[in-house]
């Protein structure tokens, strides 16, 4: 039964939207959920443009969610919604209230969530409302059916990509995101601004990579989600788009079709050894290349962009696809490789040397399943396991079907190192030792099992939850979100735990960091009605299909 909500963002030069929400939910062919907007049908009657960032007004909390709702749908933008007793458990409803007191607002409208809301701690910059941090916060409103908040954030971080982008005298590319942004409140003239970090303040002036690709991706959630094309439409959103565009299709010295970049320029934003083509990024980049693609207008700029995209997507997948795979029978073939080849017939394509393979990799790797290797350049190849890269992987079908059961395999026989007692490591194995000091450069943050270095991070669950739920295999997810259940709350949600189990709070961790807190509600509703993974997941492109397959040990 649709029933009509009422937005209204009336002062300020807001917008009133009309919202139409249709009940689709008892469809269980997941597939054809996934292809069509799910709930709010939302049609827009005025435009939300507001005034430049200079001009002050105060804020003013809870003017927008004065909305009437439908009776069994939700219940108002402060608690969760009522369904099937889902926000009886009392770890959700925690988190609810947790997830809300972390809302930053500007000029009286929410824009977003603040990355931590811990005060016992020295700030540093988790003050701030992260572009990548914002993900998961963004997807439990849309889930939740507030969609008001994400179309702010997506405006508001659009006018940040125009701003001219300055470290020292060089100037950053046009289409760059921030990684990063805070409201400013001067009390005296009781004005409110915001000020953006595109790397220039961030600790060893990392470039956030992945904040372009996110938004994108984020743009086509909210699209899908709501079923107003009308955001995306805009010329200054189509503007945005390609602008981002333009930075990672720019033709230049490369011979791969991946994405070069610089250590720390994504959610592993220190130096780790991710610099060249880490898969975090590489899948972003596939993932966002598909969203740009459905999201483009078919106007005369956006169909030379499309072209484009189809070109590097088939380029992309078959690179990442042959090269990036590693199972038992490519480990074994690199193992017996030849090195020294010249010219096309060369097998060991990158001379990448078998001497260079780590020990822990053989142990490692089981009988059935698979996954995307760290890193590969020319005679490097980092065997790391890194969970979002393959995650996303998933979500984007840049894995192929049986690549993805196959990563699924992978994390089921390796639970104890991947999951342990905490969902879920953000890259496996720790690095120690001579390998530590010249990888991190003795970064005391990144010791062993700790932080990024091996670390297990909640926010991981939703990625977890919803590759789960893609390859069929929701038993995976129910378990570790019960393994977290059973902490989160009661350690305050902290940003991540230490040890080769997860065993304990992190050294340096946050509490109450948000992405912990938005990660388990995003993997709860996900589970709990698994239509929504539709937000985040894109079906195969049939004609991508590899044309060669280097290996197949999923189907031994
Ligand atoms: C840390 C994380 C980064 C995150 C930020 C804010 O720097 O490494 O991924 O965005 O904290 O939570």
């Amino acid at each position: 039964m649709p029933s009509n909500l009422n937005l209204g963002v009336s002062q300020n030069g807001g917008s009133s939207v009309n919202v139409n929400a249709g009940m689709e939910l008892e469809d269980s062919d997941l597939s054809r959920v996934l292809d069509r907007p799910r709930h709010l049908n939302i049609e827009r009657q005025r435009s939300c443009q507001q005034g430049e960032v200079s001009i002050g007004i105060s804020p003013r909390r809870g003017d927008i969610f004065d909305y009437v709702f439908s009776p069994g749908r939700r219940s108002g933008f402060n608690t969760p919604r009522v369904e099937n007793g889902f926000d009886t458990h009392p770890v959700v409803a925690e988190a609810w209230e947790a997830l809300r007191r972390s809302l930053v607002y500007f000029r009286g409208q929410p824009v977003g969530t603040i990355a931590a809301l811990d005060n016992s701690e020295e700030n540093l910059n988790y003050d701030q409302v992260f572009v990548r941090d914002f993900v998961p916060s963004a997807l439990a409103f849309l889930m939740n059916g507030e969609p008001e908040i994400v179309k702010n954030f997506i405006l508001k971080t659009l006018r940040l990509q125009s701003w001219e982008k300055k470290i020292d005298r060089f100037q950053l590319g046009e289409g760059v995101m921030p990684a990063s942004f805070k409201v400013l409140h001067d009390p005296v003239r009781n004005y409110e601004t915001l000020i953006a970090d595109f790397g220039e303040s961030a600790i060893g002036r990392v470039a956030p990579v992945d904040s372009g690709f996110w938004w994108v991706i984020l743009l086509r959630a909210y699209t899908k989600s709501t079923g107003d094309t009308s955001l995306a439409e805009r010329p200054e959103c189509q503007k945005g788009i390609r602008l981002i565009l333009s930075l990672c299709l720019s033709e230049g010295f490369d011979t791969f079709p991946t994405l070069l970049c610089a250590d720390g320029c994504c959610m592993i934003d220190r130096r780790m050894g991710v610099y060249g083509y880490p898969i975090e990024i590489q899948a972003l980049f596939f993932m966002a290349l598909r969203c740009a693609m459905i999201l483009l207008k078919q106007d005369m700029e956006g169909k030379e962009f499309v072209e484009r995209i189809v070109k590097r997507l088939h380029a992309l997948s078959y690179h990442m696809r042959s090269y990036f795979w590693l199972d038992l029978k490519q480990l074994n073939d690199i193992y017996r490789y030849k090195t020294e080849e010249y010219s096309h017939t060369a097998v060991n394509k990158f001379n990448v040397i078998p001497d260079s393979l780590p020990d822990w990799v053989f142990d490692f790797m089981p009988t059935r399943g698979g996954y995307f290797v760290g890193n590969v350049s020319p005679a490097r190849m980092d065997f790391r396991w890194f969970c979002l890269g393959n995650c996303i992987a998933i979500l984007s079908s840049l894995a192929t079907p049986e690549q993805s059961t196959a990563i699924m395999d992978l994390i089921e026989s390796r639970w104890e190192e991947l999951v342990g007692e905490m969902p879920l490591k953000v890259c496996y194995p720790a690095i120690d030792n001579h390998e530590w000091r010249i990888t991190t450069g003795c970064d005391p943050k990144n010791t062993r099992w700790s932080y990024h270095n091996g670390g297990s991070w909640p926010v991981l669950l939703w990625l977890l939850t919803a590759a789960c739920i893609k390859t069929g295999r929701p038993q995976i997810a129910r378990r570790a979100i019960e393994l977290a259940e059973t902490r989160l709350l009661g350690d305050n949600w902290p940003e991540y735990y230490d040890g080769k189990s997860g065993h304990y709070i992190g050294k340096q961790a946050r509490k109450f960091q948000t992405w912990s807190i938005a990660g388990y509600l995003v993997a709860k509703m996900m589970l709990e009605d698994p239509s929504h993974l539709g937000m985040v997941s894109i079906e195969e492109d049939k004609q991508m299909k590899p044309l060669i397959k280097r290996s197949n040990s999923w189907t031994f």
